[in-house]
């Protein structure tokens, strides 16, 4: 088995041993386990991209015995992180509780943490008054103990998508940590302690034994019936259809998995979190760049300098052995601007001199207005820049750890109830699609998947991918005849489908249910007006009271859902007025904000009062779980 890369050994008496290290705690509050899994994906990826970082994830319960011994092992660390959750009325998780009531407390005479640099980043839920408490606390008393702040006070919300919090956090972080943790000579950052094992029989496996292989750990998880995003479970794809009319230059998919005999539980207003595969062109493109087979069966392994194993911490990038085309297809993001590591670590396997250089400028300090337009700006993907560095050819086992990300799951909302659809979980999608600046015709990896699978419906063969679901707070009322009002233009409509297929259950069961209002926006009734027989179905029976649609695209003037909510402001208040609840879901930028801005104006305007009266009504509806939003 050749060594492709060396190994690095990251044990942590190296700190002392070795000056030339930089120790790096990373120290963990957590209840149910989000934290602690932020601090260690924190931890692999200082991990990977700094070869000087010897990283240490701690649980801060066990970090010292008594109130003394923290002060005693703080005031040695240098480069410290502290991902700590906040929990119900402000309070700090169990692990944390003895070191927060300590270090909130502490109030010394002088600084004595100037020796420390550090980040803190709080999980939290903006939906309680106290968001993110423990994690402000905690930033407030390092600040004043004299410690010195890399990275702004990270504030995750659980109540959207606290995985993105935490991604723009880290993106935010790296520019920094580069300069204190990268080497001058640049290339010392692309030492990665993974190594590809090429196995020494070239057989051609056929794809299918590969797969199966995955599918036996998949369906071992079936057994457990917990699956997650680390144990996702591998479901077909029933039914397939396209919701656009022809006359539509776009596309929106509606999708089925099957989930019979699975175990999976979900609720009508959770996500659906879909690992899809790259498609066959960019598999092929990659392949051809890195100057390999497809049909090259490889593992990955974390290795030892001498060979052996380096058990425990660091698992391999994926499960192996499969082919090439097989972790091409899963595991590596192809399409994202590369980041300035994944540059250095192509310029350190580039045979043509002068492409190495400019690989290293682009990642450097000098090159970083280059950096931020023609990758960046362009959108230039992982494929476009290799295509540009053709001599660049990296070796699998430094491809797969530091210059492709891991390919990572697509949320979405789910569009059916599971009272109503027990065995299925429906997905509404639109195909991302379009031109970026180079030319490139950007399409999105899921959608693309879900554009291109095959239903069991129509074959036998039909595709399958690995899915968990991520439970949310997009709920109906306990009470069904508490009044409702949904915003959802576009697939923002997908959580209200779930929602009306469950009133339609309740109502068939006898239940009273309260009015209903449903906004809804699309460009022009011919072309993609998604659902529209079955939401008209669902009005003529009183599942939904009114549907209010708007045509953006239909007259001289764009109509938008806020337009059309202004009209019936008074309906909106009333309904809000009988403790009902507003549900807005879609784009989080343009229509959300928006849509939010229309609601303090009907607030302001039905209730005849001052802006900031408006204001803290609304926020009073969000704190009481009242006004909820499922945005993107
Ligand atoms: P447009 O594409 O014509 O601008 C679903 O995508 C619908 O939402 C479309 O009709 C789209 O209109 C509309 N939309 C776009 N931006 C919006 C915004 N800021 N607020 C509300 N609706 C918006």
């Amino acid at each position: 088995v050749p060594k492709l890369v060396t190994a690095l050994q990251e044990e942590e008496e190296e700190v002392d041993l070795d000056p030339s290290k930089v120790k790096v705690t990373v120290f963990f509050g957590t209840q149910t386990g989000t934290a602690e899994g932020f601090a260690k994906a924190l931890a692999e990826e200082i991990k990977t991209r700094y070869e000087k970082a010897v990283v240490k994830v701690v649980d801060l319960d066990d970090y010292a015995a008594d109130d003394d011994q923290y002060e005693e092992k703080l005031k040695k660390e240098t480069l410290a992180f502290f991902m700590v959750a906040t929990y119900g009325d402000g309070e700090p998780t169990d692990n944390a509780a003895r070191f927060y009531k300590w270090f909130s407390e502490v109030k010394e005479r002088e600084p004595w943490l100037q020796q420390l640099t550090y980040g803190v980043f709080g999980l939290g839920n903006r939906q309680y008054e106290h968001f993110n408490k423990i994690g402000k606390v905690i930033d407030d008393q390092l600040i004043e103990q004299g410690a010195k702040k890399i990275v702004p006070l990270g504030l995750g919300d659980d109540d959207q998508c606290i995985e993105d919090d935490f991604s723009a956090w880290r993106d935010q972080l790296w520019p920094e940590l580069d300069k204190i943790l990268l080497d001058e000579d640049s290339s010392a950052a692309v030492a990665t302690p993974y190594t590809a094992a090429i196995h020494e029989y070239r057989v051609v496996i056929h794809d299918s034994s590969a797969d199966s292989y995955e599918h036996k750990q998949l369906n071992m998880m079936n057994g457990n019936t917990s699956y997650d995003i680390q144990h996702p479970c591998l479901v077909n794809v029933a039914v397939q259809r396209e919701l656009h009319t022809p006359e539509s230059d776009r596309s929106c998919i509606h999708l089925e998995f099957d989930i019979a005999g699975t175990g999976i539980k979900y609720e009508t207003g959770d996500h659906v979190g879909v690992y899809a595969e790259n498609c066959e062109e960019n598999v092929e493109e990659a392949a051809r760049l890195l100057g390999q087979s497809l049909d090259l069966t490889f593992s990955i392994h974390a290795d030892k300098e001498d060979g052996t194993p380096l058990g425990g911490s660091l698992a391999p990038p994926f499960p192996g052995p499969c082919t090439l085309r097989t972790a091409l297809a899963r595991y590596a993001d192809l399409l994202t601007p590369p980041k300035k590591t994944a540059l250095i670590a192509l310029a350190a396997h580039s045979s043509e001199p002068s492409e190495a250089e400019r690989l290293k400028f682009l990642s450097s300090q000098q090159g970083k207005d280059d950096y931020s337009q023609w990758i960046v700006g362009s959108q230039r993907s992982l494929l476009e820049v290799m295509a540009e560095f053709p001599s660049a050819k990296p070796p699998l086992g430094v491809f797969f750890a530091a210059i492709a990300p891991r390919l990572q799951p697509r949320y979405y909302s789910i569009s059916s109830s599971p009272r109503f659809v027990p065995n299925r979980v429906h997905v509404t999608c639109a195909l991302v699609y379009g031109p970026t600046p180079t030319g490139r015709i950007h399409r999105g990896v899921c959608s693309t998947w879900m554009k291109n699978a095959v239903p069991s419906e129509r074959s036998h063969d039909s595709s399958q991918a690995p899915v968990f679901i991520r439970t949310s707070n997009f709920k109906l009322p306990a009470d069904p005849s508490i009044p409702i009002v949904m915003i959802g233009p576009g697939t923002g409509l997908a959580p209200f489908r779930g929602f009306l297929q469950e009133r339609f259950v309740l109502k068939e069961e006898g239940a009273q249910l309260g009015p209903a209002l449903l906004f809804f926006g699309c460009r022009n009734r011919r072309m993609d007006f998604i659902y529209e027989s079955e939401l008209k179905k669902y009005e003529d029976e009183g599942v939904v009271s009114e549907l209010i649609v708007a045509f953006s695209r239909e007259g001289p003037q764009k109509e938008y859902v806020q337009h059309k909510m202004m009209e019936k402001a008074a309906e909106i208040w009333s309904l809000l007025s009988q403790e009902g609840y507003l549900y807005v879901c879609g784009d989080a930028k343009g229509m959300a904000r928006d849509v939010h801005r229309a609601l303090h104006t009907i607030v302001q305007e039905q209730e005849k009062t001052d802006s900031s009266k408006a204001e803290a009504i609304v926020k009073q509806l969000q704190m009481n779980g009242r006004y909820l939003r499922d945005v993107w």
